[in-house]
This record gives C-alpha cells, structure tokens and sequence, in this order.
C-alpha cells in the first residue's frame, strides 16, 4: 500500500510516499530556513504564504520521485495538528482538494505520531509497545506507544520546548539560525562544568520537563557578561554552549531515567528535531543501556520534520480506518 505523505505544519514543505508504513520510495523537504533567518525566527504569515508558493512542485517531486502518479497512490495522509495554524492550512487544504479530484481517501495524521513514525522506516523492526520521547522545536513528550494508534502521554513539557531552549540559547550566544546543529558542534569544544545552571523540576509530576528556568537562566548569564564586559566569544562561548547542553540533556533525562527506576522497561525511541544533538543522544544510550533496555533513533534526516514520517504514520492511520472529511480541520493545540 502506498501512502502519499503531506507535511506544512511549521517552516518545511514536504511531501514523500512511503509503502506499507516502512519503506520510503521518496521524499521531498523544501526549507523556508533561509527566510526566517531574517528574522532570527519563523514568522507564520511569511511560512503560510511559502507552503502556498511549494505545495505544487513539492507534491508531484514526491511522485516524480516515486515514479508513480497520483492513481497508484492509496491514499493521502496530512499533518492536521499540531503547528502553525495557516501553515497547517495550506497543506491540509491542497490534501484535500487532491483528495477531492482524485477520490483518494483522506488521512489526518498527528504531526506529534508522525515524529515517532520516522523511526518505523530506520528501524524495520520496531514494533509497539515502546516508550517515545519526543524532542523538537514545539514539543518535548514522553509518550506510552501502546500500538500503532493507541498513545497515553506520561509526560510533557509545562513551559517551552527542549528546541525552543536551544535556539534562544544559540541566538544569545550569536550563533547563526536555526542554532541547534551549531550548539551541538560549539558545546564539543568546551568545559561543561565551567557554568551550573539549576536543572528544572516539575514536583508535582515527576516526568514532566521544564525548560524555561534554563531558557531564562543562558540568557541572564550573557547578559551579564556582556554588561561586565565580557566579549561571549572563544573558549567562554563553548563553555557556555557546553554548560547549557549538559544542563538540557540533564533535563530530558531526567524524567526518563524516572520511568525506568520505576520499573518500566519497555524500549526507548527517540524522535524530534532535537534528537540530532549528538549529547543527548550519547546520554540516552547510555541510560537505556544501564537499564538493560532497546534504543531507537532515527537517522539526522528523519529527526527533523519531514514527510516520510507521516506518510509512514498516515499508513498505520489508514489501516485502522481513520479517515479525514473534506470538512476536516486544523489545530494549533497539541490535544487536538
Ligand atoms: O522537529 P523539528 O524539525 O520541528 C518541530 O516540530 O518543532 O525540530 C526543530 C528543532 C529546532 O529547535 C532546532 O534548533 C532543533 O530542532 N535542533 C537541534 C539540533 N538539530 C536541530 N537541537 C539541538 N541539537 C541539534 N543538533
Ligand atoms: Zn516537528
């Protein structure tokens, strides 16, 4: 079954058609990273208005890449939630005026499921139960994959994102947008024990994350400096990527490592935009591995939003029978 895949719920344009859920027959990501970066950050009505402008040739780049047309696809799966809502738009509207003109069922897939998806083609093997944990731009969640379709949230984030951290952290240290790639590279350079910042804790559920207090906290740190004089560059710049890292990757770690001295031990898999840093990759290996337990995550190319895994997802999605009516909408929340 081939499942055509339709990703705009931020700043990339994807589409990509995968078969029976594991096999990515092609995929097509065009970036708007190169606009944003302006404005050191994406701006929604710019992001809708260049989906608009993508949609088309990234679709039939997808086909064209698959060799097929749109009548040897099963179906359409698009993200519909969560993201930004006139990006969600866009591709959720294209999906369902192709799906109108072909008579090619309609799938909504959650962008959050999609994430987790992305390790279904890395790793052939993988099949629910697991433990998810998802870290990207907007999200950092601690999911129970139960099957396919069937998914409780142990844990969440109360404030801001692990990738929302990393790119304030990155732009006060000047680094070029977005920062995570750069961050990730500067931290390998320098001292993590130079500077200690409070890691956060959230005490009335155990594993959930906060990652404002950490935010908030590099900021103030430059700030600081800058005001005593301090120029942020060289070794103090990498000590200060370093520290911050270290303190994220604690964070994250945190409320895993909390599941599995509760006695949980069903495999870990990673997924998200920030499941590219090489720390917190490092770290989870090594704390699934003390704990005796399986360690998913997918290559740099599937970490970061893409098409593939909703096709991926959309496959699983149809399979069970959802289906999208053209009076389907899209949703910025994470509940929806
Ligand atoms: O999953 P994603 O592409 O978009 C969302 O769904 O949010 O995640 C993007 C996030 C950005 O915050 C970016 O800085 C971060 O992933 N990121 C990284 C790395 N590569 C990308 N963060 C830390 N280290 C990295 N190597
Ligand atoms: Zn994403």
């Amino acid at each position: 079954m081939k499942i055509l895949g339709i990703e705009s719920s931020c700043d990339e344009t994807a589409a990509a058609v995968v078969e029976n859920g594991r096999t990515a027959l092609s995929g097509v990501v065009a970036s708007q990273v190169e606009v944003h970066a302006l404005y050191g950050g994406v701006v929604p009505e710019i992001a809708s208005r260049a989906h608009t402008e993508a949609l088309c040739g990234v679709v039939n780049g997808a086909l064209d890449g698959a060799g097929l047309t749109v009548n040897d696809i099963d179906a359409i799966a698009v993200t519909y939630a969560p993201g930004l809502i006139g990006a969600l738009l866009t591709g959720l509207s294209f999906a369902k005026g192709l799906s109108y003109s072909t008579g090619k069922p309609l799938v909504p897939v959650h962008h959050i499921r999609g994430h987790i998806a992305a390790n279904y083609i890395s790793s052939p093997d993988l099949k629910p139960p697991f433990i998810a944990l998802v870290v990207s731009g907007g999200h950092t969640s601690l999911i129970k994959v139960e099957d396919y379709t069937k998914f409780t949230t142990i844990g969440v984030t109360r404030d801001d994102a692990a990738g929302e951290a990393f790119d304030k952290a990155a732009r006060v240290l000047g680094l070029p947008y977005p920062g995570g790639a750069a961050m990730d590279a500067l931290a390998s350079e320098g001292d993590k024990g130079r500077f200690r910042f409070t890691i956060g804790r959230v005490h009335d559920a155990e594993y959930d994350f906060s990652f404002s207090g950490l935010k908030t906290a590099v900021i103030n740190l430059a700030h600081t400096l800058t005001a005593r004089g301090e120029k942020i560059e060289g070794q103090l710049k990498a000590d200060i990527a370093a520290s911050f890292t270290a303190a994220a990757v604690t964070t994250v770690c945190r409320g895993v490592e909390r599941l599995y001295e509760d006695g949980e031990r069903l495999p870990l898999v990673l997924s998200g935009g920030v499941a590219a840093n090489s720390h917190l990759r490092a770290a989870l290996k090594a704390l699934t591995e003390k704990y005796g337990v399986g360690f998913y995550v997918p290559p740099l190319s599937l970490c970061g939003d893409n098409a593939k895994m909703i096709a991926a997802q959309g496959y699983y999605e149809f399979i069970s029978g959802a289906r999208a009516p053209l009076s389907q909408n899209a949703f910025a929340c994470m509940e929806a």
